[in-house]
């Protein structure tokens, strides 16, 4: 008997109603043995931490969401004589781009489905959506099944106008091999058994193109193992995690990245006993010959792996989850068992499905898919996505609902992060705050147009004069007159503006000047941004809390009786959103007499800013 061909991992995928799970189940009917169990202990696994086979992507879901996952995608294994299936089932609503996306991220091969009957209006977008995510995330091998040929007599000329059709759609996308074959899942025509209705067809039934197919090889792979947890006991200090790919012996020589560590490992503990080597898969716990102090988050692998470091890159995005993407905000940027915060510098394109072109975007959509520029608060240990689906994936969290809203895979480190140094000048905040006898802070009025935030800055700011302090005001309106000449007032727009405009009073800061800084900055996730921005003690929001019918009742610039005449787009508090901060660092009741609110302000500045 010929040896055991290895595991073909499927990702099935297709529009709601297309019949994958009729197809599914006819294969298993047909041609494989179901095991239950095996399904189960899959399910298992899954679910444990560290969990061999399923890449970063899946992890980081699986941390924060494991149920939502295991239930919105199934595993199904079979086998027949000639090896093992996993199938990953992703339910086929366009709100489930995210399911495929986790299921896809270690499948070999994916199975579209198409509905041959609903095709007459064009391809719906599920469909070349889910091809061009199969393609991205790296799956070499398509195989398309056109189905219920059976209602339509299994029809030659349908069948080759939705291959042609179909080909033509996606003939940029790299795949290694794309196979179209005519089926009808519900009688079984050509998927286990070569049907007689389909005399003009002569390729191979859907089995025989799966048994066919080899699994791309990740043998060669870096040695490679994401930190989870330190293990300590008496004289024993370990390094706990899931060997992501690679193999690793006593003896050999690793790093610990970021740190830039090295050691030799001691011992390779386990569960079951010591090894003298661990390879993809395995759960260890690794004891180094000196006690490195390393924590969760760092990353072991072998001396001489090409594994990179960055703090900026250019990457694919598949946005997942309302809000939308949009370039200057900030995440919590997630890579396997480490976070740190990432700011959109750039959105370049947005792959547009009609055109299978990309094309310039000011944001994306849940399901869209793009290409990005982000920046992180630290160099990370990477590797790009075509060469290590783990080190080369990533996942985009919102600050405000934590939620997953984006899966990235990495392309390449960008160029600068690795030539441009921070500089640290000897003359730095410390002195120059020594020189003028004051401690630099930034606080930051949010509020309506019309809040009365500009007025109280600058009544502060002639306060502050007095008493010999170093004050500089920075104005919405007077930056937008310059350093933000070119931005708008869409969300993308604000967004940046704001970030801009924090980076300016982080410059300041290290100057050694107290900031008045003075703008709507209407989305709460940007002003979070800001703060982190900035050392403890170092930033203070004031919220200037105006009703709006007392800022239309104000309008000194009329611009709230334009704005309410429609002539104004995107309007703060008329046709677009203001956040009120949930705990400012002080809340003002914007109605007072500004003489009051000055009062409150300085108190405020002699307790909690300048002290
Ligand atoms: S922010 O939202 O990006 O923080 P910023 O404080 O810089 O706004 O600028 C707000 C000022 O721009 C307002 O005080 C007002 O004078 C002017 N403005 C012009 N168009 C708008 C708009 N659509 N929404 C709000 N303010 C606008």
């Amino acid at each position: 008997m010929a040896s055991e061909k290895s595991l073909l991992r499927i990702l099935s995928c297709g529009s709601v109603d297309d019949g994958k799970s009729t197809l599914i189940g006819r294969i298993l009917h047909d041609c494989g043995t179901l095991y239950e169990d095996q399904l189960r202990q899959l399910e298992k696994e899954r679910t444990h931490e560290g969990l061999p086979d399923f890449s970063c992507l899946l992890d980081g879901l699986l941390a924060e969401r494991e149920q939502a996952i295991t239930i919105d995608v199934a595993y199904r294994s079979f086998r027949t004589e000639t090896r093992r299936y996993i199938v990953a089932d992703a339910p086929g609503h366009e709100q489930y781009t995210r399911n495929m996306v986790t299921g896809a991220s270690n499948s070999d091969v994916a199975l579209l489905l198409i509905d041959a009957t609903r095709v007459n209006d064009g391809f719906l977008p599920q469909t070349i959506r889910h091809t061009l995510i199969a393609s991205l995330i790296g799956i070499p091998d398509i195989v398309v099944a056109v189905n219920k040929m059976d209602q339509l007599d299994f029809s030659q000329s349908v069948f080759e106008e939705i291959e042609k059709v179909y080909r033509e759609k996606i003939r940029k996308l790299p795949f290694r091999s794309v196979t179209c074959i005519p089926v009808s899942a519900l009688r079984g025509d050509n998927v286990c058994i070569r049907s007689e209705k389909t005399p003009w067809y002569t390729g191979q039934t859907l089995l025989d193109v799966l048994e066919g197919l080899e699994p791309p090889d990740h043998a060669s792979a870096p040695f490679c193992m994401p930190v989870q947890w330190v293990a300590r006991q008496q004289d024993f200090r370990g390094l706990s995690g899931t060997v992501l790919s690679g193999a690793v012996g006593t003896n050999n020589k690793v790093l610990l990245l970021p740190s830039g560590r090295q050691s030799t490992i001691r011992r390779i503990a386990t569960y079951d006993g010591d090894l003298l080597s661990a390879a993809e898969g395995q759960a260890v716990c690794l004891q180094l010959d000196d006690d490195v102090d390393a924590g969760r988050g760092e990353v072991v692998v072998d001396v001489s792996a090409p594994l990179e470091m960055a703090d900026q890159f250019a990457a694919r995005m598949i946005w997942l989850n309302d809000p939308p993407l949009v370039s200057g905000r900030n995440y919590i940027f997630r890579q396997g068992t480490s976070e740190t915060a990432a700011t959109i510098s750039e959105l370049s394109l947005r792959f547009d499905l009609d055109s299978m072109q990309e094309q310039p975007a000011k944001e994306l959509k849940p399901n869209d898919i793009g290409q990005i520029k982000l920046a992180l608060n630290r160099p990370v240990p990477f590797m790009p996505y075509a060469k290590h689906r783990d080190m080369g994936s990533f996942l985009l969290i919102d600050r405000i609902t934590g939620n997953t809203v984006g899966a990235g895979l990495i392309e390449h480190g960008l160029y600068r992060s690795h030539t441009i140094h921070w500089h640290n000048f000897e003359l730095n905040k410390a002195a120059q705050a020594d020189l003028k006898h004051q401690k630099p802070c930034v606080l930051w009025f949010t509020g309506l147009s019309a809040s009365g935030k500009s007025t109280l800055a600058d009544m502060v700011a002639k306060m502050l004069y007095a008493e010999n302090r170093h004050v500089y005001i920075l104005d919405g309106d007077n930056l937008r007159h310059g350093l933000n000449r070119d931005l708008g007032f869409k969300e993308a727009d604000r967004a940046e503006n704001i970030r801009r405009a924090s980076e300016v009073a982080r410059l300041m800061v290290d100057a050694g000047l107290i900031v008045l800084a003075s703008f709507i900055s209407p989305y709460q996730r940007d002003r979070i941004a800001v703060r982190e921005r900035f050392e403890d003690g170092e930033f203070f929001e004031i919220f200037v809390d105006t009703p709006i019918e007392v800022c239309v009742e104000r309008d000194p610039k009329g611009l709230y009786a334009q704005a309410l005449a429609g002539k104004i787009p995107n309007f703060t508090g008329i046709s677009a959103p203001f956040e009120a901060p949930e705990k400012p660092d002080l809340h003002l009741d914007g109605r007072k007499r500004p003489e009051e609110l000055l009062d409150e302000v300085m108190r405020f500045i002699a307790d909690r800013a300048t002290s």
